[in-house]
């Protein structure tokens, strides 16, 4: 057992697939480069010490007792009990944190935050590591049960089975993760910030200034978890255990605004198989009014989007996207756009591609 490791884990972009992750649909997200590095170096004790110096914070506390915290520190210390919950013996480890992402951006560095603390925390200790999903679990249960966002299984897996050059066709119904080539030819995607950060942004990952007693990027806009109460609420109505068993017409006989928060769930599916598709296909002009209407029904139907986001999307328009949508839970962050051959990538975006999930190294 190596008694000093690195850790990196990745943000991601999600290509379509939006808000469907907690309502058991599909999702295409891929892996980024950049992301959130954790070295871990063991410790003669059973202490955790976190430091994240950029952000001049730090955490110290007990393996036996890690919490409850909320805000930065919820995610070592829920890294810390959740893993234990799950049956991993830790040691004690000096924790350096420093991270690529944006924080509250849409490109996911809470779930980066989560994968890259766990696999640095287990590098240094005689555990047994999670499988991929398990692990994902684990992440997911830091986020919902420590930090407070109620987010789904989307970022974590994305982060943990990310590859080069391939977007992954998620199923959350049977959490089968199938990768598809991201073949774009000559067209290349970029995500441009919109500026805006969700509302409750607080101290992540060593991105960012923040106090670190807030509720932690993780707890997304109050928005999120609201959505996920409506859908939540339009499967009791409906008699359904998720939106994947529900059609077009059965959402209609929902009251508004549960119809319409139904209808994008039921629609995104589709797009997500109709892009899938479109890529085997080779068919890129396609896979941009696929992103189109995905952003339409997250505007309309799920309204998901701002001022700011909207501009956002009309900036990549206007300068030749052939498609722009939002990323992520909404209400601000990244907008995702797909720019034609022969066409400058817009002032301020930057290009993304997909690149391999998160690693550890001695
Ligand atoms: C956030 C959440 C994910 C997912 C997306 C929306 O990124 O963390 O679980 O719900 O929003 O698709």
């Amino acid at each position: 057992m190596p008694s000093s490791v690195t850790a990196f884990a990745p943000g991601r972009v999600n290509l379509i697939g939006e808000h469907t992750d907690y309502n058991e649909g599909l999702a295409l997200p891929f892996a980024i480069t950049d992301g959130v590095t954790v070295h871990a170096r063991r410790g003669d004790g059973a202490r955790v010490d976190v430091i994240a110096s950029d952000l001049n914070r730090h955490d110290s506390f007990e393996l036996a007792a890690p919490g409850p915290v909320r805000g930065w520190r919820a995610f070592a210390r829920g890294a810390v009990a959740e893993l234990q919950a799950a049956g991993s013996k830790l040691a004690g480890a000096k924790l350096e944190v420093s991270g690529t992402v944006p924080e509250g951006s849409g490109l996911s560095s809470s779930a980066a935050l989560e994968v890259a603390l766990c696999l640095a925390l287990l590098g240094v200790s005689d555990a047994r590591v999670p499988e991929g999903i398990a692990l994902a679990k684990i992440c997911s249960r830091i986020e919902n049960d420590w930090v407070g966002a109620r987010t789904g299984l989307l970022d974590q897996i994305a982060s943990l089975f990310g590859e080069d050059d391939r977007a992954l066709r998620i199923d959350f119904r049977t959490l089968e993760v199938s990768p598809v080539s991201l073949g774009l030819g000559d067209y290349s995607l970029v995500t441009l910030d919109s500026g805006q950060r969700h509302a409750n942004a607080g101290a992540r990952g060593g991105e960012s200034g923040g106090d670190g007693e807030s509720g932690g990027d993780g707890a997304q806009a109050p928005g999120y978890n609201q959505r996920r109460e409506e859908c939540a609420r339009a499967c009791e109505l409906l008699g359904v255990d998720s939106l994947r068993d529900v059609t077009v017409e059965m959402a209609a006989r929902l009251p508004d605004p549960l119809a319409a928060r139904a209808r994008h769930v039921i629609t995104e599916n589709e797009r997500v198989e109709q892009t899938v598709a479109a890529l085997s296909a080779g068919d890129i002009e396609h896979v941009g009014e696929l992103l189109d209407a995905s952003h339409q029904s997250l505007r309309d139907c799920f309204e998901v989007s701002t001022p700011a986001v909207e501009t956002t999307v009309k900036t990549l328009h206007d300068a030749g996207a052939v498609g722009a949508r939002i990323i992520g839970g909404g209400f601000g962050g990244h907008v995702l756009g797909l720019i034609p051959p022969g066409v400058a990538v817009p002032e301020g975006a930057v290009a993304v591609q997909p690149g391999p999930g998160a690693r550890l190294a001695v």
